[in-house]
Protein backbone atom coordinates (compact mmCIF):
# COMPACT_ATOMS: atom_id res chain seq x y z
CA UNK A 1 0.00 0.00 0.00
CA UNK A 2 1.48 3.35 -1.06
CA UNK A 3 2.20 5.82 1.74
CA UNK A 4 -0.15 8.85 1.70
CA UNK A 5 1.50 12.01 0.43
CA UNK A 6 0.63 15.68 0.76
CA UNK A 7 -1.52 16.98 -2.07
CA UNK A 8 1.13 19.54 -2.94
CA UNK A 9 3.76 16.79 -3.29
CA UNK A 10 1.42 14.71 -5.41
CA UNK A 11 0.73 17.57 -7.80
CA UNK A 12 4.44 18.36 -7.99
CA UNK A 13 5.32 14.70 -8.71
CA UNK A 14 2.85 14.64 -11.60
CA UNK A 15 4.41 17.69 -13.27
CA UNK A 16 1.92 20.42 -12.42
CA UNK A 17 4.68 22.92 -11.60
CA UNK A 18 6.85 23.98 -8.69
CA UNK A 19 5.79 23.10 -5.11
CA UNK A 20 4.73 26.72 -4.66
CA UNK A 21 2.69 26.73 -7.88
CA UNK A 22 1.02 23.44 -6.88
CA UNK A 23 -0.01 24.94 -3.51
CA UNK A 24 -1.39 27.95 -5.34
CA UNK A 25 -3.44 25.69 -7.64
CA UNK A 26 -5.13 24.32 -4.51
CA UNK A 27 -5.65 27.76 -2.94
CA UNK A 28 -7.11 28.95 -6.25
CA UNK A 29 -9.72 26.15 -5.93
CA UNK A 30 -8.54 24.47 -9.12
CA UNK A 31 -8.03 20.97 -7.69
CA UNK A 32 -10.70 18.47 -6.74
CA UNK A 33 -10.91 14.74 -6.10
CA UNK A 34 -14.11 12.78 -6.80
CA UNK A 35 -16.01 16.03 -7.19
CA UNK A 36 -14.89 17.41 -3.80
CA UNK A 37 -12.89 20.62 -3.87
CA UNK A 38 -9.47 20.36 -2.18
CA UNK A 39 -8.69 23.22 0.20
CA UNK A 40 -5.46 22.25 1.93
CA UNK A 41 -2.24 21.59 -0.03
CA UNK A 42 -0.81 19.83 3.04
CA UNK A 43 -3.68 17.33 3.26
CA UNK A 44 -2.27 13.78 3.09
CA UNK A 45 -3.90 11.65 0.43
CA UNK A 46 -3.50 8.02 -0.64
CA UNK A 47 -2.22 7.75 -4.22
CA UNK A 48 -3.83 4.32 -4.72
CA UNK A 49 -6.18 4.63 -7.74
CA UNK A 50 -6.12 8.40 -7.32
CA UNK A 51 -7.71 10.55 -10.03
CA UNK A 52 -7.15 14.25 -9.57
CA UNK A 53 -9.10 16.92 -11.33
CA UNK A 54 -6.86 19.87 -12.11
CA UNK A 55 -8.21 22.96 -13.84
CA UNK A 56 -11.22 20.97 -14.98
CA UNK A 57 -9.28 18.01 -16.41
CA UNK A 58 -9.05 14.53 -14.91
CA UNK A 59 -5.53 13.28 -14.29
CA UNK A 60 -4.70 9.72 -13.17
CA UNK A 61 -1.90 9.55 -10.62
CA UNK A 62 1.02 7.47 -11.94
CA UNK A 63 4.17 7.21 -9.87
CA UNK A 64 6.08 6.56 -13.10
CA UNK A 65 4.61 7.46 -16.45
CA UNK A 66 4.52 4.99 -19.34
CA UNK A 67 2.69 6.14 -22.40
CA UNK A 68 2.08 4.97 -25.95
CA UNK A 69 1.90 7.70 -28.57
CA UNK A 70 0.91 7.49 -32.21
CA UNK A 71 3.54 9.71 -33.78
CA UNK A 72 2.51 11.72 -36.83
CA UNK A 73 4.99 12.57 -39.60
CA UNK A 74 6.90 15.86 -39.51
CA UNK A 75 7.58 15.91 -35.76
CA UNK A 76 10.99 15.41 -34.16
CA UNK A 77 11.58 13.23 -31.08
CA UNK A 78 13.64 15.87 -29.36
CA UNK A 79 13.16 18.73 -26.92
CA UNK A 80 15.49 20.96 -28.90
CA UNK A 81 14.32 20.52 -32.46
CA UNK A 82 16.04 21.74 -35.60
CA UNK A 83 13.56 21.79 -38.50
CA UNK A 84 10.23 20.46 -37.26
CA UNK A 85 8.05 20.85 -34.19
CA UNK A 86 8.66 18.53 -31.25
CA UNK A 87 6.50 15.50 -30.41
CA UNK A 88 6.47 16.91 -26.86
CA UNK A 89 4.39 19.84 -28.15
CA UNK A 90 1.57 17.32 -28.73
CA UNK A 91 1.59 16.05 -25.13
CA UNK A 92 0.06 17.55 -21.99
CA UNK A 93 2.34 20.07 -20.29
CA UNK A 94 2.81 17.99 -17.06
CA UNK A 95 4.54 15.25 -19.08
CA UNK A 96 7.17 17.70 -20.23
CA UNK A 97 7.51 19.23 -16.74
CA UNK A 98 8.17 15.84 -15.16
CA UNK A 99 10.83 15.00 -17.71
CA UNK A 100 9.31 12.32 -19.91
CA UNK A 101 11.65 11.10 -22.65
CA UNK A 102 11.12 9.19 -25.87
CA UNK A 103 12.11 5.53 -25.55
CA UNK A 104 14.39 5.52 -28.59
CA UNK A 105 13.79 8.01 -31.34
CA UNK A 106 11.86 7.81 -34.58
CA UNK A 107 12.94 9.97 -37.52
CA UNK A 108 10.86 13.07 -38.17
CA UNK A 109 9.18 11.37 -41.16
CA UNK A 110 8.56 8.02 -39.42
CA UNK A 111 5.07 7.48 -38.00
CA UNK A 112 3.54 5.11 -35.48
CA UNK A 113 4.19 3.61 -32.09
CA UNK A 114 6.43 5.65 -29.83
CA UNK A 115 6.88 4.95 -26.12
CA UNK A 116 7.47 7.84 -23.75
CA UNK A 117 8.40 7.48 -20.08
CA UNK A 118 10.19 8.96 -17.08
CA UNK A 119 11.43 5.57 -15.84
CA UNK A 120 15.13 5.37 -16.70
CA UNK A 121 15.34 1.61 -16.09
CA UNK A 122 12.41 0.99 -18.38
CA UNK A 123 13.91 3.18 -21.10
CA UNK A 124 17.18 1.26 -20.87
CA UNK A 125 15.46 -2.13 -20.91
CA UNK A 126 13.39 -1.25 -23.96
CA UNK A 127 16.30 0.13 -25.96
CA UNK A 128 19.17 -2.24 -25.20
CA UNK A 129 19.59 -4.88 -27.94
CA UNK A 130 20.59 -7.35 -25.17
CA UNK A 131 16.94 -7.77 -24.21
CA UNK A 132 16.07 -8.83 -27.76
CA UNK A 133 12.86 -6.87 -27.86
CA UNK A 134 11.52 -6.76 -31.41
CA UNK A 135 10.26 -3.60 -33.07
CA UNK A 136 8.09 -4.11 -36.13
CA UNK A 137 8.17 -1.55 -38.93
CA UNK A 138 5.88 -1.43 -41.92
CA UNK A 139 7.88 -0.22 -44.88
CA UNK A 140 6.70 0.91 -48.28
CA UNK A 141 9.23 1.06 -51.08
CA UNK A 142 9.38 2.60 -54.57
CA UNK A 143 10.84 -0.61 -56.06
CA UNK A 144 9.16 -4.03 -55.70
CA UNK A 145 10.61 -6.01 -52.80
CA UNK A 146 12.30 -9.19 -53.97
CA UNK A 147 12.89 -12.50 -52.15
CA UNK A 148 16.60 -11.91 -52.61
CA UNK A 149 16.35 -8.62 -50.72
CA UNK A 150 14.38 -10.30 -47.93
CA UNK A 151 16.95 -13.12 -47.65
CA UNK A 152 19.70 -10.52 -47.46
CA UNK A 153 17.89 -8.60 -44.68
CA UNK A 154 17.41 -11.83 -42.70
CA UNK A 155 21.02 -12.87 -43.20
CA UNK A 156 22.25 -9.43 -42.14
CA UNK A 157 23.74 -6.43 -43.88
CA UNK A 158 26.86 -4.49 -42.96
CA UNK A 159 26.29 -0.75 -42.65
CA UNK A 160 29.09 1.71 -43.30
CA UNK A 161 29.68 2.82 -39.67
CA UNK A 162 29.85 -0.59 -37.97
CA UNK A 163 31.37 -3.92 -39.05
CA UNK A 164 28.80 -5.89 -37.01
CA UNK A 165 26.01 -7.02 -39.35
CA UNK A 166 22.52 -5.66 -38.81
CA UNK A 167 19.82 -8.21 -39.32
CA UNK A 168 16.09 -8.47 -39.48
CA UNK A 169 14.76 -11.12 -37.08
CA UNK A 170 11.62 -11.49 -39.21
CA UNK A 171 10.29 -10.23 -42.54
CA UNK A 172 6.77 -10.57 -43.82
CA UNK A 173 5.93 -9.37 -47.29
CA UNK A 174 2.56 -7.62 -47.15
CA UNK A 175 2.40 -6.52 -50.78
CA UNK A 176 4.64 -6.01 -53.79
CA UNK A 177 6.02 -2.81 -52.26
CA UNK A 178 5.20 -3.37 -48.59
CA UNK A 179 7.18 -5.23 -45.98
CA UNK A 180 6.82 -5.76 -42.22
CA UNK A 181 10.29 -6.10 -40.78
CA UNK A 182 11.32 -6.84 -37.18
CA UNK A 183 14.59 -5.59 -35.74
CA UNK A 184 15.91 -5.66 -32.17
CA UNK A 185 18.47 -2.88 -32.36
CA UNK A 186 17.91 0.82 -32.81
CA UNK A 187 20.87 2.09 -34.77
CA UNK A 188 20.76 5.49 -36.47
CA UNK A 189 18.33 5.39 -39.47
CA UNK A 190 18.66 1.61 -39.23
CA UNK A 191 15.70 0.51 -41.34
CA UNK A 192 16.34 3.09 -44.07
CA UNK A 193 20.01 2.13 -44.25
CA UNK A 194 19.24 -1.60 -44.27
CA UNK A 195 16.81 -1.15 -47.15
CA UNK A 196 19.35 0.94 -49.07
CA UNK A 197 22.02 -1.71 -48.43
CA UNK A 198 19.90 -4.37 -50.14
CA UNK A 199 19.26 -2.12 -53.14
CA UNK A 200 15.84 -0.70 -52.36
CA UNK A 201 14.56 2.41 -50.57
CA UNK A 202 12.08 3.47 -47.93
CA UNK A 203 9.17 5.61 -49.06
CA UNK A 204 7.24 5.47 -45.80
CA UNK A 205 8.10 3.96 -42.43
CA UNK A 206 5.56 3.18 -39.74
CA UNK A 207 6.20 1.36 -36.45
CA UNK A 208 3.35 -0.94 -35.50
CA UNK A 209 4.64 -3.16 -32.67
CA UNK A 210 7.12 -3.34 -29.83
CA UNK A 211 7.58 -6.73 -28.14
CA UNK A 212 4.08 -8.17 -28.25
CA UNK A 213 2.40 -4.80 -27.83
CA UNK A 214 0.56 -3.80 -30.98
CA UNK A 215 -0.44 -0.19 -31.51
CA UNK A 216 -4.13 0.02 -30.61
CA UNK A 217 -6.27 0.58 -33.71
CA UNK A 218 -8.29 3.24 -31.90
CA UNK A 219 -5.25 5.35 -31.03
CA UNK A 220 -5.43 8.12 -33.64
CA UNK A 221 -2.37 9.95 -34.97
CA UNK A 222 -1.15 12.50 -32.45
CA UNK A 223 -2.97 10.78 -29.56
CA UNK A 224 -1.47 9.14 -26.48
CA UNK A 225 -2.60 6.74 -23.78
CA UNK A 226 -1.41 5.39 -20.45
CA UNK A 227 0.19 1.96 -20.43
CA UNK A 228 -0.70 -0.38 -17.56
CA UNK A 229 1.11 -3.42 -16.18
CA UNK A 230 -0.43 -5.86 -18.71
CA UNK A 231 0.77 -3.58 -21.54
CA UNK A 232 4.26 -3.35 -20.00
CA UNK A 233 4.45 -7.15 -19.85
CA UNK A 234 3.59 -7.39 -23.54
CA UNK A 235 6.14 -4.71 -24.38
CA UNK A 236 9.01 -6.50 -22.71
CA UNK A 237 8.45 -9.89 -24.40
CA UNK A 238 11.63 -10.73 -26.27
CA UNK A 239 11.81 -12.06 -29.83
CA UNK A 240 12.69 -15.52 -28.41
CA UNK A 241 9.58 -15.50 -26.20
CA UNK A 242 7.49 -14.57 -29.27
CA UNK A 243 8.86 -17.54 -31.17
CA UNK A 244 8.38 -19.95 -28.25
N1 LIG B 1 14.81 3.08 -38.69
C1 LIG B 1 14.86 4.22 -39.41
O1 LIG B 1 15.53 4.27 -40.42
N2 LIG B 1 14.14 5.26 -38.99
C2 LIG B 1 13.35 5.25 -37.88
O2 LIG B 1 12.70 6.25 -37.57
C3 LIG B 1 13.30 4.06 -37.15
C4 LIG B 1 14.03 2.99 -37.56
Amino acid sequence: MAKPLSLEKILFSQGFGTRRYCSDLVYAELVSIKGVLCEDPEERISTEGLVLNVEGKDWEFHEKAYIAFNKPANYECSHKTTHHPSVYSLLPRPFVERGLQCVGRLDYDTTGLLLISDDGQFIHKMTTPKKNIGKVYEITTPEPITQKQIDHLLKGVVLDDDPRPCLATACKQLGENTLAMTIVEGRYHQVKRMMAAVGNHVDTLHRTEIGQYVMPTDLAEGEWRWLYSADLQKLSKSVDAERA
